[in-house]
């Protein structure tokens, strides 16, 4: 297998994107903003694949959050329809390369056509065991939060639990990316330096990669860069350096 300089032992468990530039990428090169959303379906069958490829057990990506309901009704039809053609399309290629397929988010949001393909999918792909593609549609990590803290309130007051044993475990348990490890790094395409309300949660020590690069430009070389730079870094999850050499924790 292809491992392009990477350590095979020391390749993330989860990796998280947020696919921006799409737009820009489309404005550049005098086209509309849904022929960048088209082309940045390119760079998703890429880094799934490369991914799969690699071993790494989670990509999640972030494909529209609840802020992008704002955006013009055109451009929001024309996102969903791609992702519901993409759907369409692609569910060969996942039972193939055994891709299990999630989403996490507001899905009573979706176009009910949408909705009706992004469940056929996770359907058919819930025993693949190649990778898990985490689909984040409609999300807004906020949300995530708040959803959490109701269902833990109403285990307490239906005596479920009491307010001493919640801890960060019972959170993270409640969250919507649940039994998912948390992302061990995440890429932001389009230069931009924030979050915009992804996993919040989830990423109190992932290590972060920004690059310039539009989404749709982001080709396979670019991710393994991403994944080298994440492999020269040193995760000290709080630790000192002379605690890491020692093996110490
Ligand atoms: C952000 O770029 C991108 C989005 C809001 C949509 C991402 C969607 C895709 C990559 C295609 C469909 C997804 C799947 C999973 C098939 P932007 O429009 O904010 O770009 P800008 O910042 O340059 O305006």
């Amino acid at each position: 297998m292809e491992l392009y300089g990477l350590e095979k032992n020391r390749l993330p468990t989860h990796v998280a994107i947020i696919m921006d530039g799409n737009g820009r990428w489309a404005q550049l090169r005098g086209k509309t903003r849904l022929e960048g959303h088209r082309e940045g379906t390119n760079s998703v069958k890429t880094t799934v694949e490369i991914s799969r490829d690699l071993g790494i057990r989670y990509l999640s990506l972030y494909a529209f959050s609840s802020e992008n309901w704002n955006r013009p009704h055109d451009e929001i039809a024309g996102l969903m329809g791609l992702l519901e053609k993409f759907l369409q399309r692609e569910l060969d290629r996942m039972m193939c390369e055994g891709v299990r397929l999630m989403a996490i988010g507001d899905r009573t949001r979706l176009p009910a056509s949408v909705r009706r393909v992004l469940d056929h999918n996770i359907y058919l792909t819930r025993h693949n065991t190649g990778i898990t593609v985490i689909l984040a549609l409609s999300y807004s990590g906020r949300s995530d939060i708040v959803q959490t803290v109701r269902e833990i309130a109403w285990k307490v007051k239906t005596g479920q639990c009491e307010p001493g044993e919640i801890d960060e475990s019972m959170i993270a348990a409640n969250t919507e990316t649940g039994s998912i490890p948390d992302p061990d790094l995440l890429i932001r395409t389009g230069g931009e330096m924030r979050i915009s309300n992804f996993f919040l949660w989830q990423i109190p020590y992932t290590e972060l990669y920004i690059t310039p690069k539009f989404w749709p430009d982001f080709c396979g070389q670019e991710y393994i860069q991403a994944l080298l730079e994440f492999q020269r870094r040193k995760r000290r999850f709080g630790k000192t350096d002379e605690q890491l050499l020692q093996g110490l924790g």
